[in-house]
């Protein structure tokens, strides 16, 4: 069973026109976390946010920030996620030619480390740099949007990376991206999950207080509110 679950809302669901607002009411709400999507429309087919909005969103947030780059070759920008304040920068394995160099060029710039894996994209590609990443994202859904369903051969893949991180004494976090709702919540964390993200099935339910007790009702004793 996972120590303690971490819910870090995916901010895509959340409304643009009061970025603040909503950082605010996430961390009043007595979040710890929040999930940035930035996208490219290249690497996913749609584009989101990019460092300025970072930058300037950060000033006012105490949240830790978890960003999730779905960016083509990563390695341009992550000293722009660093100094924009990402406490952790979450790269696709998919995206990265020299994923082990990208890996230890986040932890030199200060940030932790992330690797995440696209739905069909094997968990072999993370065997020898478990050691090196605090975080790894399972994507289950393909990424790109908000509101999709989850894809159930997700679960098989957290239950097996759960076991190959155990078996190299990793202390890498499990995150699960796509489709999490407070129904599949008790699941997740049964096979291994310690980070759910959550965008639509979070927003579309203020107050967020209330929503977070929900997902920690779905948890059973597991959360805490900071
Ligand atoms: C999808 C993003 C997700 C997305 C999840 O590409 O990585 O973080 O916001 O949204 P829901 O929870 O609605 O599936
Ligand atoms: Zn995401």
């Amino acid at each position: 069973m996972p120590k303690e679950m971490i819910l870090s809302p995916s901010l895509l669901s959340s409304d643009f026109s009061n970025l603040a607002r909503e950082l605010r009411d996430l961390e009043d709400a007595g979040l710890s976390w929040v999930h940035w999507d930035v996208m490219d429309g290249s690497f996913v087919p749609n584009i989101t946010f990019g460092p300025p909005i970072i930058a300037g969103c950060r000033k006012n947030s105490g949240l830790f920030f978890d960003v999730h780059l779905m960016i083509e070759a990563p390695d341009r920008y992550l000293e722009d996620f660093v100094h924009a304040g990402a406490d952790l920068l979450c790269v696709h394995a998919e995206a990265c030619r020299h994923l082990e160099r990208t890996l230890s060029e986040i932890s030199r710039l200060g940030a932790k480390p992330a690797v995440a894996l696209n739905p069909h994209t094997p968990l072999q590609v993370l065997e020898y740099v478990l050691p090196q990443v605090e975080m790894v994202l399972i994507m289950s859904v393909n990424p790109g949007f908000g509101g999709q369903t989850f894809i159930p051969f997700s679960l098989e893949k957290i239950r097996r990376l759960k076991s190959m991180i155990n078996q190299c004494n990793s202390r890498a976090l499990i995150q699960v991206d796509g489709g999490v709702t407070p129904d599949n919540t008790r699941d997740l964390l049964e096979w291994g999950a310690d980070v759910l993200v959550s965008g639509s099935a979070f927003f579309a339910h203020p107050p967020y207080r209330q929503r977070l007790e929900t997902f920690m009702q779905a948890a059973g004793e597991q959360l805490k509110i900071p």
